[in-house]
């Protein structure tokens, strides 16, 4: 086990777990979900799954990894033998993949921060068109994706605690301190209010099935479970530390900010009117006219903060995505890290070229056939988020049958004296024993079937 790293303690660990979770899931992708599901009413299906389904798994992570001091697959492997060992691969092999498409889109964001910043983006326009045309720009997006596939690898290879953990330690303060900057400022766009109703004050006529399978989706994503990464980052941390209480707060963290970047974008929103800009071109696209509409100075400093708070939260999220394939080869195959790092994100950033040509520059990849017609990197992005639900799912079976319960309990009193006896470890039972198996399997099989059939193949007249 020579030198594996470790994180120098509960800030680090916290840190780096909370940069983790929070990512373009919370910034990008929470506030459009949001918006086309209705606002409110996905804000609180998504707090009741991050707290019934999400908080428990990731507890489960926490304590494995933190048990075996083990890669993903290494974990399963010494808990459960060889074939749960295939669940760890699976977790890697999902990070492989999303990271691929992540990478893209981290791109998009880092040409937007420089565009905006230095170049004459903001008097572009036609932010749709300009948008569009951009993502088709094949050199822009190989050079910025590229870019920052190198950023993440330079953190990742300097280790555990003087990579990734000073990395966070700057980052991460400095992503709050924009966030806060940033809201402050759209509070006080005209029609701000209407924005923040729209995103408060839930209307229950808006519930669908679909705004149920999102919310899942996008918690599992936004927390960052299911593949392996907290197993990794728990590996890394020490035995006095409390696991509840850390879970606690990186969730608690995660949703804020998620929370906050809704309350950053939908006055925004609000100001233009744009409610019907949905999907993933909401944030370039509609906050790239709202900054337009500033003062040439004012509209390069405030969109270049937010472009800028997207690349530190892109940023802390591709380091972790990295790490769990790195730790893997170096745990099992004893590589070297700075060969393995920088090995795996180049095959990596080769992965995702399909994504990032497939917004229209090759037309095949453009509107799969087989997948109703959305594109490659719409179903690249799809396909991980299934494989995080289900990879939760297995993860809850494989702590009650096969690691059990009360090993998992041993391990969470371990820097927590009161755990025994508290209410906290009735709840994570109830739930991995009765919850978490049976409504993740159901959750993830219907989100299989509407993904590629849709919902009125088993109920007649759902869509
Ligand atoms: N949680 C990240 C986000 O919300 O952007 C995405 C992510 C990072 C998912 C790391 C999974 C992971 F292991």
């Amino acid at each position: 086990m020579a030198d594996r790293g470790s994180f120098s303690g509960r800030v680090g660990f916290i840190l780096a777990a909370a940069g983790s979770a929070v990512g373009l899931g919370n910034i990008w992708r929470f506030p459009y979900l949001a918006g086309q599901n209705g606002g409110a009413i996905f804000l609180l299906i998504y707090l009741i799954c991050i707290f019934l389904l999400c908080y428990p798994i990731m507890v489960g992570e926490i304590a494995i990894g933190r048990n075996t001091q083990s890669d993903a697959y290494g974990s399963y492997k010494k808990l459960g033998g060889r074939g749960w060992g295939f669940l760890g691969i699976f977790g890697i092999l999902a990070g492989i993949f999303i990271l691929s498409f992540y990478n893209v889109v981290a791109g998009w964001a880092f040409g937007y921060f420089l565009e905006i910043s230095f170049g004459d983006l903001l008097s572009a326009g036609d932010f749709g068109a300009f948008f569009g045309n951009y993502i088709n720009d094949i050199s822009d997006n190989f050079w910025f994706s590229l870019a920052f596939m190198v950023l993440t690898a330079l953190i990742v290879s300097q280790g555990v605690q003087k990579g990734i953990e000073a990395a966070n330690k700057i980052m991460m303060p400095l992503l709050y301190l924009i966030l806060i900057g940033l809201i402050i400022y759209s509070l006080t766009l005209p029609n701000a209010i209407q924005g923040v109703i729209f995103y408060l004050v839930p209307d229950f006529s808006e519930l669908k099935v679909q705004t149920v399978f999102d919310g899942l989706r996008q918690a599992f994503f936004s927390l960052s479970l299911g593949m392996g990464a907290l197993i990794t980052y728990g590996s890394y941390l020490d035995k006095k530390q409390n696991i509840v209480s850390s879970a606690a707060v990186i969730s608690l963290a995660d949703t804020s900010v998620a929370f906050l970047a809704g309350l950053m974008v939908f006055p925004m929103v609000a100001a233009l009117n744009a409610y019907e800009v949905s999907g993933p071109s909401l944030i370039f696209v509609v906050l790239a006219k709202v900054f337009s509409n500033m003062d040439p100075l004012v509209g390069r400093v405030v969109g270049g903060s937010f472009f800028l708070l997207i690349c530190f939260a892109a940023l802390t999220s591709t380091i972790s995505l990295l790490e769990v394939p790195a730790a893997y080869f170096v745990d099992q195959k004893k590589w070297s890290r700075k060969g393995v790092v920088w090995g795996m994100a180049l095959l990596i950033f080769v992965l995702g070229i399909p994504s990032m040509v497939s917004q229209g520059m090759i037309p095949a990849l453009n509107k799969l056939p087989f997948y109703q017609g959305r594109d490659f990197l719409t179903f690249v992005a799809d396909m991980c988020d299934i494989s995080l639900t289900l990879g939760g799912c297995l993860m809850s079976i494989f702590i009650v049958r096969t690691w059990s319960l009360k090993s998992m309990d041993e391990e969470l009193a371990i820097g927590n004296d009161h755990y025994m006896k508290s209410a906290t470890r009735t709840f994570l039972s109830v739930v991995m024993r009765y919850i978490s198996p049976w409504l993740l399997a159901i959750l993830t099989f219907l989100i299989i079937v509407e993904k590629f059939f849709g919902l009125g193949v088993i109920f007649p007249g759902w869509e």
